[in-house]
């Protein structure tokens, strides 16, 4: 059957909501099945409101793909968490104007397939390394052990070799402020101003005090060419030599920022696209055979290395599937600024126009049976195509994720790394995503290790 005609944005329509309060309790109790319930109640331009903020959630993939193409013309991206201000400060992620498409040319180069190559070995030791340490009948809680093994490979990639203590006071202040942004965005503190003191804010403070320190002596051992100034190939030293179209660096400060973005953007995200992964094979073993034959086949019981990326098919639609499910970002949020249209109709100035990558990707007009996770509805031969931009996990247009090579790469090596000598075997029980700034499992994901 081919899909009803778009609706046309003026005519979108939405649930009653409260005076006042508008959808803000029912978005809040369960964002996910709100989202879900909008798309399939009141199509492809749904009207809700968060509190007094008048919003327009858009799930039609041409619309999507409209909508994020349009950020930084049309729609500006919004500022929503004190602690990230306080963590990334002013960087690319954070940027609008002219200001953030300088940065993203000076940082985007940092990241470019021919500098992922560069990394691919790193990344690969270190998941060999966490294997080593692997046991057959071993408990673990599979979220930490991907989040551990991430933040390795994020701080050897960005900061050179092994930091040693200072690594760990760095890994151990980064993660206080993540877990911090992760209460901030549950509770009232979203909706503090900025100036108002809490025991919440003086810790972050006081691990972005940390960061700063540790960030600004790695970056002055690098300028002054002392030592530890790394050999000019991690994303630091990349970031001190990046040049923009006058030939201008990046501030110390800015590098600062830039570094710290790339690390807190680049690290959860894909240890909880990981995450997701082993939950998803755990419950699939013919998925997770299909899985390990490419692997002995394509590597014959060698590591992965970057050349392998494209020949591990299975592995790539593993991931791509893994992220359709459990997309680690689940919405991407934008306002409208004066002028902005979609379908070809006005969408008033101020409004937070929503996209949700986990309602789209559970959409059944463009995934047949949304819920199955079926690694091989990706392959060539599939018998039904899914439509350009209705698999989007690392958002779409020029705003789109800068590290979404570096990530895809990763997570890849990764997963092919372990999988070849390991299986997870995921304790019973369906575990509830809670939506945060990421999707993670709202309860640790504890499985048995075993052997392959
Ligand atoms: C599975 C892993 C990842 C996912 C799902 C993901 C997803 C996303 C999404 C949805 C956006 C916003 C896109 C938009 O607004 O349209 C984004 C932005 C961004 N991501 Fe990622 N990301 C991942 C990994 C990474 C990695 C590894 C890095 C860095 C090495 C990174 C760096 C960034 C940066 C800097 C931005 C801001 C770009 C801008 O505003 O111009 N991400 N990411």
């Amino acid at each position: 059957m081919a899909p009803a005609a778009p609706t046309p944005v003026l005519d979108a329509s939405g649930p009653p909501g409260l005076p006042l309060f508008g959808h803000l309790f029912a978005f809040g109790r369960d964002p996910l099945a709100f989202f879900v319930r909008l798309r399939d109640e009141h199509g492809d331009f749904a009207r809700w409101s968060l509190g007094p903020y008048r919003s327009l959630l858009v799930s039609r993939p041409e619309h999507i793909a409209e909508f994020l193409g349009a950020v930084e013309d049309t729609f500006e991206v919004i500022d929503i968490s004190w602690t990230l201000k306080q963590l990334v400060g002013d960087s690319v992620l954070r940027s609008r104007g002219a200001e953030w498409r300088r940065k993203r040319s000076l940082v985007q180069p940092v990241v470019r397939p021919r500098q992922v190559r560069a990394y691919a070995a790193t990344m690969v030791e270190c998941a060999s390394a966490q294997a080593d340490g692997w046991r057959d009948g071993q408990r673990i809680d599979v979220q930490a052990e991907m989040a551990d093994l991430t933040q390795r490979i994020v701080v050897r990639t960005l900061f050179g070799g092994d930091l040693g203590d200072d690594g760990r006071a760095l890994g151990a202040a980064m993660a206080v402020a993540q877990r911090e942004m992760r209460a901030e965005l549950r509770g009232v503190g979203l909706f503090l101003p900025g100036w108002v003191p809490t025991v919440r804010r003086r810790r972050v403070r006081a691990a972005v005090a940390v960061i700063d320190a540790e960030v600004h002596r790695l970056i002055d051992s690098r300028l002054n060419g002392g030592a530890g100034s790394g050999h000019g190939d991690d994303l630091l030293s990349r970031l001190l030599a990046s040049r923009d179209t006058e030939g201008r660096p990046l501030s110390p400060k800015e590098v600062r920022d830039e570094a710290v973005t790339l690390w807190a953007a680049g690290h959860e995200t894909t240890s909880t696209a990981l995450t997701w992964s082993w939950y998803l094979l755990s419950r699939s073993p013919e998925a997770f055979a299909r899985l390990t034959e490419e692997l002995d086949l394509v590597l014959d019981g060698r590591p992965p290395a970057y050349e392998d990326y494209e020949r591990l098919v299975r592995t790539r639609h593993t991931l791509k599937e893994a992220m359709r499910l459990y997309p680690p970002v689940w919405t991407v949020p934008a306002r409208a600024r004066a002028g902005a249209t979609l379908g070809g109709a006005p969408v008033p100035a101020g409004t937070t126009v929503w996209c949700s990558p986990w309602s789209a990707h559970r959409d059944p007009r463009w995934f047949p049976d949304p819920t199955a996770f079926r690694p091989e509805r990706w392959d060539d031969d599939a018998p039904h195509a899914v439509p350009e931009h209705a698999w989007f996990p690392f958002g779409v247009g020029q705003r789109a994720c800068l590290g979404a090579r570096f990530a895809l790469v990763e997570a890849a090596l990764l997963l092919a790394t372990l999988a070849q000598r390991f299986r997870l075997a995921v304790d019973p029980g369906e575990p509830v995503p809670r939506p945060g700034i990421i999707l993670q499992p709202t309860e640790p994901l504890h499985a048995t290790l075993r052997a392959r």
